[in-house]
């Protein structure tokens, strides 16, 4: 066989598979948002472990409650953000397409979500081999004073003041706004 009939052969070939592919921005998108939809099944599953260890339903672990402190920190902030990038909103994905044009609050929501997940991340560190007093909402802070403060924004200053419990319930409150917002029935 000719060396030119090889390479004409091969092109040919080439071209058909592109041709045939589907497009690479589809391709992408839709793995884009598979690996999104994983993440956020994970931290599910981290903050449902995290709630069922507080609330008595699941035995508390230290290392199960770092497990899952280090699975919302990882995933929320930067991380969540990067998950969103644009053409891959809308349908048939569960995020709505104003997501692109709500950027700064979509982006503020996941990094409140972070700053949140990593004060608590932080504090499983040093998770106890049980569930202290200090580590509830209902537990009094160190220093007597109102877990919530007085002054609104107070708490956001400074998450590491809360305990650990108290960040959860925060923390799933972001959840909800967010999604409250910014996610939409899948079809
Ligand atoms: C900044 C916005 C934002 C935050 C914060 C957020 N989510 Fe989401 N979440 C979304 C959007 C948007 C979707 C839809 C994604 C899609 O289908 O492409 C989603 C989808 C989900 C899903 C469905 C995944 C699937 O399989 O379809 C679960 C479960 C979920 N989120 C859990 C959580 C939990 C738990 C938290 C808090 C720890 C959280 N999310 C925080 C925006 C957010």
């Amino acid at each position: 066989m000719k060396p030119r009939t090889v390479l004409g052969a091969a092109m040919l070939a080439l071209a058909g598979s592109l041709a045939a592919a589907p497009s690479p921005a589809g391709d992408t998108s839709h793995a884009v948002v598979a690996a999104r939809q994983a993440s956020m099944k994970e931290m599910a599953a981290a903050s449902r472990a995290l709630a069922e260890m507080f609330d008595g339903r699941r035995a508390y672990e230290p290392a199960a409650f770092k497990a899952a402190a280090d699975t919302l920190s990882t995933r929320a902030g930067a991380a969540l953000i990067a998950e969103f990038p644009s053409g891959t909103l809308g349908a048939p994905s569960g995020a709505k397409p104003e997501i692109e044009q709500a950027r700064p609050e979509f982006e503020a929501l996941a990094r409140h979500l972070g700053r949140l997940a990593g004060a608590l991340d932080a504090k499983a560190k040093s998770a106890p081999a049980g569930i202290t007093a200090d580590m509830r909402m209902s537990g009094l802070p160190m220093d007597g004073g109102s877990l919530l403060g007085k002054r609104p924004g107070a708490v956001e200053a400074d998450p590491a003041k809360l305990p650990a419990e108290h960040l959860l319930h925060l923390i799933l409150q972001d959840c909800s706004s967010c999604h409250s917002k910014f996610r939409q029935k899948q079809q």
